[in-house]
């Protein structure tokens, strides 16, 4: 499990180092980042995943400190969401979940202790890849 949520952290650090978290990167401003296309996708830029934008692009609702992620995707055997992360704006992890094809839904909540206002929700799916919605607080 360590090995999977520290290749999501080098992905989403490699290339641009911590500037890609930085408030004022390209990617905290929806644009473009050092990353080469391919590798994360977002509502703004889906990429060649254009027409998979509403099963895929994570949905954050928040409730004081609380999070949720939720990813409008089926699940099933051969196709489904299989993480979802909750990112700081620094890179730290701050939570996690895997989920199973056999897991009704993708949605997952988490507890956000203060002090944090901008933060990154990760949903991977196992055909259409790595999508980033970045929100506030
Ligand atoms: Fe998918």
């Amino acid at each position: 499990m360590k090995n999977r949520r520290n290749f999501l952290k080098s992905a989403l650090v490699a290339g641009g180092g911590m500037a890609l978290f930085n408030k004022n990167s390209a990617f905290a401003m929806g644009q473009n980042t050092s990353l080469p296309k391919g590798i994360i996708y977002t509502s703004e830029n889906p990429g060649k995943w254009a027409q998979k934008i509403a099963g895929h692009s994570p949905v954050v609702t928040v409730d004081k400190n609380s999070v949720t992620i939720t990813t409008r995707h089926s699940m099933s055997q051969k196709h489904y969401i299989v993480r979802h992360t909750l990112v700081a704006i620094d890179g730290t992890v701050l939570g996690e979940k895997t989920f199973y094809p056999s897991d009704k839904k993708a949605i997952s909540n988490f507890k956000v202790a203060e002090g944090h206002s901008m933060l990154y929700a990760t949903s991977f799916c196992n055909k259409h890849d790595f999508w980033v919605t970045k929100f506030k607080l």
